[in-house]
């Protein structure tokens, strides 16, 4: 079968297509053929080793100190079902399944256990689509619903709302019933059709100045931003950071033991109950994937190069199998 395989650490012509052996399944174990996957943040990351925080400390320990220890990345996927295991008991082969892996997606096929992040396809979605989603969706869904408890009526306030993570946040916010404000400064008009009520461009305007206060912060920027932005923060406010610092460590001990605003950081991982919660979601439209970018698996490094240049609005997605290769680019606009 053929696979994206990048044996070294470093920029995006490290991934090269190579034949590789077919995946052989265990009893709990099934096997999906890849139809699309997706290219993030969290595989650029993986791909150079750019491991932010206290990560930075560990990160290489787990992937793989000097070279990548899996050397075929790729963690959102969408696919088939074309073989199960003997103890199989959530799927049958010819099911379409969704969901996300530490790594294996970018390959014609991907074995998994049936108790790992996967479920039922959306039924309104394509592949691609569907493999558009668990990144940011399930990281959204772990932050503010199960970390932050975001309650109807509260103000959220998305930074990076126009990022890979950031335009399935304002999503979910609204639909957990939130006033939503989106920080970023380009593809104001994509966010705002997303369902964000405001926007504030962080090139003209810090918005700790303005005086109000939002009862949740989600940060998917760079760093520890919990000290300048608690000025923001409501009584009960909470700052989430999906960057984990020794600081914010510190930050999440001390403000957990008093009252006013907390902060909070976390690694999201993907569960099948998570990924049922979104297929939901979903086909109730609730929450809609945005494809960027479609590559044909021939073309990732083209996809990664464009992740780290153009950084299009939405996620950039890969077809793997045949059945949806395409030549060029599709551009496919937010509603
Ligand atoms: N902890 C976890 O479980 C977890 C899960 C998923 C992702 N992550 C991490 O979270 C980060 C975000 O992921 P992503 O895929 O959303 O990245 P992304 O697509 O690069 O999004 C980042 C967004 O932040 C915006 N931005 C940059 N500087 C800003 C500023 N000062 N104020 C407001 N917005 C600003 C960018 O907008 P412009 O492009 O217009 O500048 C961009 O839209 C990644 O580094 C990823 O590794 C962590």
């Amino acid at each position: 079968m053929l696979a994206a395989k990048n044996t070294e650490y470093g920029a995006p012509s490290v991934l090269t297509i190579t034949d590789v052996e077919r995946p052989t399944i265990a009893d709990d174990q099934i096997l999906v053929e890849v139809r699309a996957t997706a290219v993030t943040q969290g595989d650029r990351r993986l791909r150079t080793a750019d491991f932010p925080g206290i990560a930075a400390v560990f990160g290489r320990a787990m992937t793989g100190v000097f070279a990548p220890r899996h050397s075929i990345g790729g963690s959102s996927f969408a696919g088939r079902v074309v073989a199960v295991g003997a103890k199989v008991k959530r799927f049958k082969t010819g099911d379409d399944v969704f969901g996300s892996v530490m790594h294996g997606a970018y390959a014609e096929l991907l074995a998994l256990s049936e108790s790992e992040a996967v479920a039922k396809m959306p039924t309104r979605t394509s592949y691609s689509e569907a493999a558009a989603l668990p990144y940011g969706a399930i990281t959204a869904l772990v932050f503010l619903k199960d970390m932050a408890k975001v309650q109807p009526g509260e103000r959220v306030l998305i930074v990076g709302a126009s990022g890979g993570v950031g335009h399935l946040a304002v999503q979910i916010a609204k639909h957990l019933g939130a006033h939503v404000t989106g920080v970023g400064h380009r593809h104001e008009d994509q966010v705002r059709a997303l369902g964000a009520d405001e926007f504030i461009d962080y090139r003209a305007e810090d918005f700790t100045e303005r005086g109000q206060r939002w009862d949740v912060i989600f940060d998917t920027t760079e760093g520890d931003h919990f000290r300048a932005y608690r000025r923001a923060l409501s009584q009960n406010g909470r700052y989430l950071s999906l960057f984990l610092t020794v600081r914010i460590l510190v930050e999440m001990m001390v403000t957990a033991l008093r009252s006013g605003p907390r902060a909070m950081a976390g690694v999201a991982l993907g569960t099948p109950e998570l990924l049922d919660d979104l297929r939901e979601l979903v086909d109730a439209r609730v929450v809609s994937p945005v494809i960027a970018e479609r590559y044909p698996l021939e073309q990732i490094v083209a996809a990664h190069t464009a992740l780290e240049t153009s950084r299009p609005f939405g996620c950039i997605v890969v077809d793997v199998t045949d059945a949806e290769r395409v030549r060029m680019p599709v551009m496919v606009r937010a509603a």
